[in-house]
């Protein structure tokens, strides 16, 4: 019963001409007032029975949010011709408000010229998904179920697949996840980079996020070796930095490549910045990075036997916080202009 009237009266508001002030007048009384048609059912809701109560007072209040929008926007175009009348409104001497060009945010402009630098080595840029199976953010890239090294990597999980833990999907952890697909979907040789974001379960902090941004390289032929890894890390790392740049390769774990190490470059200790980002050692560490373990490209059907090659993961936000002197990661993503036209210039 109440929901043929609201029906009728959504009708009734459509057609409800109004064309003079005391139509308007009328409307308001009708559909928007206390004493109007639509308040008065509310006043039925108390007789309705229990269950029912809530969708029904949903339908009025649609119809009474109806009713309001489409009285405010014939208001306005009233008071738009009002003014009209009464000469123009807007003052056409005055000078105009300079047009505000928006300035690049420093995780893109880092992510830029990391692409830039590697792309000028021949390495193409891929992509992958950020919603990601257990299979290509983890399994495949030999953290099997339980491996210890999973618990550096805490994430969200989106579903849970009973049958097959392999097919848990999650929020990828690392760029890694692309690796696989690449190397499953193209034959060596490969040089590619993937920028992308990533997620870990972490309390936010100013050293720690939930979510934060990385860049991975995979470079797989015949005869790659650990020189070459060294020898692109360090050249990255002129480019980006300094051309004097130094660099250190401290022996590292990860389940996906053997040897590891982890990529460290020379701050110094000299100013105070540098003493606390580099922990009082004067090093900073940038990338993770390997040699692609043996299992990782069987797993994707590369024969090691033929084939090696290395990767090497790094941080956006470390970078931009070196190049731009970044505290704190939460100014990343907290969209406040008054850090990011701090970039216009770059
Ligand atoms: N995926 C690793 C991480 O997120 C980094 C890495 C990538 C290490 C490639 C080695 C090779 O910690």
């Amino acid at each position: 019963m109440l929901t043929e009237r609201v029906k009728e009266i959504f009708q009734e508001i459509e057609q409800f001409e109004v064309a003079t002030k005391e139509q308007l007048e009328q409307y308001r009384q009708r559909f928007v007032g206390r004493k109007g048609v639509v308040e008065a059912l509310f006043e039925g809701l108390k007789d309705i029975a229990k269950e029912e109560r809530r969708a029904v007072g949903q339908e009025l209040n649609a119809l009474k949010n109806f009713a309001i929008d489409r009285f405010a926007v014939i208001q306005a175009e009233f008071e738009a011709n009002d003014s009209g009348s009464s000469g123009p409104s807007v003052d056409l001497t005055l000078p105009v408000v300079p047009n505000q060009l928006g300035s690049i945010h420093p995780l893109t402009l880092a992510r830029a010229k990391i692409i830039e630098i590697f792309e000028r080595m021949g390495f193409s840029v891929a992509d992958g998904p950020e919603i990601e199976s257990d299979w290509y953010n983890f399994t495949a890239l030999n953290f099997p179920e339980n491996h210890p090294a999973r618990e550096m990597q805490d994430t969200f999980f989106v579903a849970k697949n009973a049958e097959d833990p392999t097919q848990d999907m999650l929020l990828r952890t690392h760029t890694s996840n692309v690796q696989i697909r690449m190397m499953e979907r193209q034959k060596p040789p490969i040089r590619a980079i993937m920028p992308g974001r990533v997620y870990r379960n972490e309390a936010i902090s100013a050293r720690a996020h939930c979510f934060f941004h990385q860049v991975e390289g995979l470079y797989i032929d015949k005869n790659v070796s650990f020189k070459d890894l060294k020898d692109t890390l360090y050249h990255f790392s002129k480019e980006m930095f300094d051309k004097d740049v130094k660099i250190r390769l401290r022996p590292s774990f990860f389940p996906f490549t053997e040897p590891s190490a982890e990529i460290d470059i020379w701050l110094g200790t000299d100013t105070e910045e540098t003493y606390r980002l580099s922990k009082g050692t004067g090093w900073v560490e940038i990338a993770g990075s390997g040699m692609v373990d043996p299992n990782v490209l069987a797993n994707c059907g590369i024969d090691p036997e033929e084939y090696t090659g290395f990767a090497f993961g790094m941080g956006i936000e470390r970078i931009a916080q070196l190049r731009y002197g970044v505290r704190d990661l939460r100014l990343y993503s907290e969209n406040d202009v008054r850090f990011l036209r701090q970039f216009e210039g770059v």
